[in-house]
């Protein structure tokens, strides 16, 4: 390989070999069917306690779902892709500035996923910030592109407040009072990563990202109008959940399971990537805060099953996760009772 990322402006004619999968660990794209009855929740919908079943069902049943009429405006979201794409399109030097790879770094560059710790790479690069607070982040972000700080601002921030909208739909699916959730992971992060998953020689022997649950607590995805890459996993099956226009993808991530005592599942998703096209994908993070306690409240686990997992902080949590790659046991099962 000739640069440390993938968006160099080479296009690749054969898969290098870092980036084959034993046969076993392969996507089977033929094998592939689009999700059914994708979960589509109106958040605008009058009727409240419809809007809170809904969310109870999907986050039991599917563990995601996609969120419309979220009140995040259409302008704010266009433009987010709009400079996400300038920046992966800029001269490789210029983006190699800010490359690293190292998981603590709040703002950085980046390639596959964990490079330093795992045995086959991933056709993805992305850009990874932390987004709040945005006084304390922004300086750090890229100025290159010049809109870059202003138009990401926006977005973290209209972002950030949907999925406030969110966590308390959540908890009152839950039959918690509605701030339960918020009061319970303090005050809390939010990261980003924007990713560029470039044309690919042969998606049938690689991923974007392999199958994954996100260690946080609420995923914001934002995917890509014109290609298609996201897959979950649903009853065993991995499912395509193509992009629906002005949605965003809203995932349950392992905190959520944790504090849920189980009820609700982190789901398994993957990012499949494409021989002709790039794609591009905007995922935000919200994250307890490092010293929040993660532990189901007594509701959940009076029902004579007890908890789940034992209590744990988000700190041990989030260490725990970035140690080892994404190919091991699931990080939450070192945390079950
Ligand atoms: C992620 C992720 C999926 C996608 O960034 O954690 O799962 O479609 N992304 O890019
Ligand atoms: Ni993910």
């Amino acid at each position: 390989m000739d640069t440390k990322v993938l968006s160099s402006g080479i296009r690749y004619t054969n898969l290098p070999e870092g980036y084959v999968r034993p046969e076993s660990e392969r996507p089977n794209l033929s094998e592939v069917s689009e999700c059914e009855n994708v979960p589509v929740i109106d958040l605008a919908c009058d009727d409240r306690s419809l809007i809170v079943q809904q969310v109870a069902d999907a986050c039991k049943n599917y563990g995601f779902f996609q969120a419309i009429n979220h009140e995040v405006p259409l302008e704010t979201v266009e433009r987010v892709l709009e400079v996400a794409k300038e920046f992966f399109n800029l001269p490789v030097e210029e983006k190699l500035k800010l490359y690293s790879d190292d998981p603590s770094k709040t703002m950085r560059l980046s390639t596959s996923f964990n490079v330093n710790k795992e045995k086959v790479h991933n056709w993805r690069d992305y850009l990874r910030l932390h987004c709040y607070p945005l006084d304390k982040y922004v300086p750090e972000w890229p100025s290159n592109p010049s809109t870059f700080k202003e138009f990401v601002s926006t977005y973290c921030s209209e972002v950030r407040g949907l999925g406030y909208r969110v966590l308390e739909l959540i908890s009152e699916s839950l039959g918690l009072e509605k701030d339960y959730i918020k009061k319970v992971l303090g005050e809390q992060g939010q990261h980003m990563a924007v990713n560029f998953y470039p044309p690919c020689p042969e998606p049938e022997l690689t991923y974007g990202l392999p199958g994954h649950t996100d260690p946080n607590a609420l995923t914001i995805l934002l995917q890509d109008l014109e290609v298609a890459g996201l897959q979950v996993l649903k009853d065993d099956k991995w499912v395509a959940v193509n992009p629906l226009p002005n949605a965003f993808v809203i995932n349950i991530g392992d905190q959520l399971q944790a504090l849920s005592n189980g009820r609700y599942k982190s789901v398994w998703h993957r990012a499949i990537v494409n021989a002709e096209k790039a794609r591009m994908s905007v995922a935000s993070f919200l994250c307890p805060n490092n010293d929040a306690m993660i532990s189901p409240p007594k509701a959940l686990t009076e029902d004579g099953s007890g908890a789940v997992y034992r209590d744990f902080t988000y700190a041990e949590y989030y260490s725990k996760f970035w140690s080892r790659n994404l190919d091991q046991e699931h990080c939450l099962e070192l945390f079950k009772n």
